[in-house]
């Protein structure tokens, strides 16, 4: 059974998808066995104790910059023997050190369809903002692993989801999110588990050979 770090700093919808598909049985393969948080306030914190899964905070403010923040990070995800470390709505960039020790071992879920809308700044309501100053009839949610170019790691998995005339970035960043992001995360990290992943030349690739009916 594969060790499921799931890294955290706001709202944790997405760890809750996790969470209701662990309970549903669907994260084959895998346990989330640990929840870290980069700040003592994160709503997922409080997720994560009502289903009895310990929690951990690494708070980046105290920390002067990120190599010192991930330096840290490393400790606790050593600590916890993770196997698996999922960004869930997690706001900080790791360096390159961490990304290194756990290559084809980190997984982000992001709020579009890399590579739009993807980069340095591009996280939260921002993405769902800059798509609807740009116009875009489509947008969806990337699930990837994370290398050291932001949000330019090998891509898992995708879904498109539709903009609407009247959309605001909050009503839009929720359709995302029901639409696409529940549902790729956690299938994503179920692929993984079950070890069904692999990545060549930058690409990731899903054997669709154990699929059940
Ligand atoms: C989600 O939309 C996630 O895709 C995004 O932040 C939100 C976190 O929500 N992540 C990024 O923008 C990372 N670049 P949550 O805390 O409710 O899961």
């Amino acid at each position: 059974m594969k060790k499921i770090v799931v890294l955290v700093s706001g709202g944790g919808t997405n760890l809750q998808a996790l969470i209701d598909a662990q309970e549903r049985g669907e994260l084959r393969g895998g346990k989330i066995t640990c929840v870290i948080s980069s700040r003592a306030d994160a709503y997922a914190l409080k997720r994560a104790k009502v289903h009895d899964i310990p929690t951990r905070v690494v708070p980046r403010k105290q920390y002067p910059d990120n190599a010192s923040y991930s330096k840290a990070l490393h400790e606790a995800l050593f600590e916890e023997y993770a196997d698996l470390v999922v960004l869930a709505g997690f706001m900080t960039i790791l360096d390159k050190r961490i990304i290194q020790a756990y290559k084809n071992r980190i997984i982000n879920v992001h709020p579009s369809l890399i590579p739009s809308f993807c980069g340095d700044g591009f996280y939260g309501l921002h993405v769902h903002e800059k798509a609807l100053e740009r116009g875009v009839k489509l947008t969806g949610a990337t699930v990837h692993f994370v290398t050291e170019v932001c949000d330019g790691g090998p891509i898992i998995l995708q879904k498109a989801v539709e903009v609407r005339n009247d959309d605001t970035p909050e009503i839009l960043q929720k359709r995302v999110m029901e639409e696409a992001e529940w549902e790729l995360l956690p299938e994503a990290v179920s692929l993984f588990c079950e070890d069904r992943l692999t990545v060549h030349d930058g690409r990731a690739y899903i054997d669709h050979k154990e699929v059940s009916k």
